[in-house]
């Protein structure tokens, strides 16, 4: 069987590598890159540092605006896709990419596979929950990383390709990990100590194209009262300049790092505060309390079980929950074993074992 497994953003190749190497154990894998990220620190840093396979394709779209991002992305992937005729495209999350391969592979009659389906935030201001919506309404299979995606699907009437797998970050963050600890000197290097820190992350446009609200962060974290490491998306790096923002000596803003480094400046925060999804569930796995820099999130069972605490941008709320917050003992697994990609690829299989017997 071939399948043709489509990535563009950041969070799209850390969650691919484990799933490519399970694919590629029992079918031909296409790996498409549509170019979406292409800086190196947001993109081929990864591929270098875990194991992705080169993509077969590279589409080159960039940045652009929304619609001009995703047309170009659907179009170029409709010529590979007439060309190389898979059995099956395999999309994941809700970026731009997300959403031009559903459309693509869909038009074309061809099955798709969403991983980490069902995630809602309920706000369609968000471009990503539009993504998720046409992605979960057009997809023939379904990968949800918890039991709150599964009914939020079912309340869509979506339930008879829905699998609870768990989370393939999981799945990352367990693979790579131990080489991560071995590997990385980002703590030697920046002069940090453990838990002597802070680890914030932004990059949501709810956030970085609202100047009320990315006024506000900055005048957060510069008043926080421990050190700051911000590894700066290059959205966010282009929003402070837009509006003149500078911080504090007490905040370290930093280039975007690699996976390694990451994984162990997350480990080692005494705390982190973010606005990202795939950071918020790093947190939990490593079981770091975490202050989430939005009004909402998908990632609600984090909230539910007491290590996330969802705080929005107003400062006094803010700075008042950075000196209170204390998750409780508890700390269960909620995202699945790690066996993700493993799961995804049976179900596959026998998705298509199941079809060609149909036949
Ligand atoms: C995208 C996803 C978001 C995901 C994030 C992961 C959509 C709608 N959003 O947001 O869900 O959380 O990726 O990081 O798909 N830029 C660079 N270099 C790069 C990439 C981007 O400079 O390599 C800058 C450009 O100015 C660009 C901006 O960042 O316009 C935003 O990039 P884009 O891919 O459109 O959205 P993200 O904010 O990265
Ligand atoms: N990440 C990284 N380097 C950074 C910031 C984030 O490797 O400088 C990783 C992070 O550990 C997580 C993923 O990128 O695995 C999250 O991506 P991002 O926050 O860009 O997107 P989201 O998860 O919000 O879609």
């Amino acid at each position: 069987m071939k399948i043709i497994s489509i990535v563009g953003a950041r969070p799209e190749f850390i969650q691919s590598a484990c799933v490519s190497r399970e694919l590629r154990k029992k079918h031909k894998e296409v790996l498409v890159h549509t170019g979406q990220h292409y800086d190196y620190l947001m993109s081929q840093a990864f591929f270098d540092e875990i194991g992705l396979p080169s993509p077969d394709y590279n589409l080159e779209v960039g940045s652009g605006s929304h619609a001009r991002q995703t047309a170009d992305i659907l179009t170029k992937l409709d010529d590979i896709l007439l060309i190389e005729k898979p059995d099956c495209v395999v999309i994941r999350g809700d970026t731009n990419s997300t959403l031009a391969g559903v459309i693509a592979a869909s038009k074309l009659n061809i099955p798709v596979a969403h991983i980490e389906a069902g995630e809602r935030s309920f706000d369609k201001r968000m471009p990503e929950e539009i993504n998720r919506l046409a992605a979960d309404r057009l997809s023939d299979l379904h990968f949800c990383v918890s039991q709150t995606a599964v009914e939020h699907l079912a309340k869509e009437g979506i339930s008879n390709s829905v699998h609870w797998v768990g989370d393939v970050m999981y799945d990352a963050m367990l693979a790579n990990l131990p080489l991560a600890r071995e590997k990385s000197k980002i703590l030697s290097n920046l002069e940090l100590q453990a838990k002597s820190y802070a680890l914030v992350t932004v990059h949501r446009a709810a956030n970085t194209d609202d100047d009320v609200r990315l006024r506000n962060i900055v005048d957060i974290l510069n008043n926080a009262p421990e050190p700051i490491v911000f590894p700066a998306h290059p959205r966010t790096v282009a929003a402070l300049k837009r509006c003149d923002l500078s911080f504090s000596n007490n905040v370290r803003l930093i280039d975007p790092v690699g996976y390694f480094d990451m994984m162990v400046l997350e480990e080692n925060a005494r705390m982190i505060a973010t606005d990202s999804g795939g950071v918020q569930r790093e947190a939990y796995f490593l079981s770091i309390p975490c202050l989430t820099l939005r009004d909402e999130t998908e990632w609600l069972e984090t909230v539910q079980v007491g290590w996330n605490r969802l705080v929005g941008v107003e400062s006094h709320q803010v700075l008042s929950a950075w000196t209170d917050f204390a998750p409780p003992q508890e700390h269960p697994l909620i995202f699945g074993d790690g066996t993700a990609s493993n799961q995804i690829t049976s179900i596959i299989s026998s998705f298509f074992e199941i079809a060609d017997q149909k036949v």
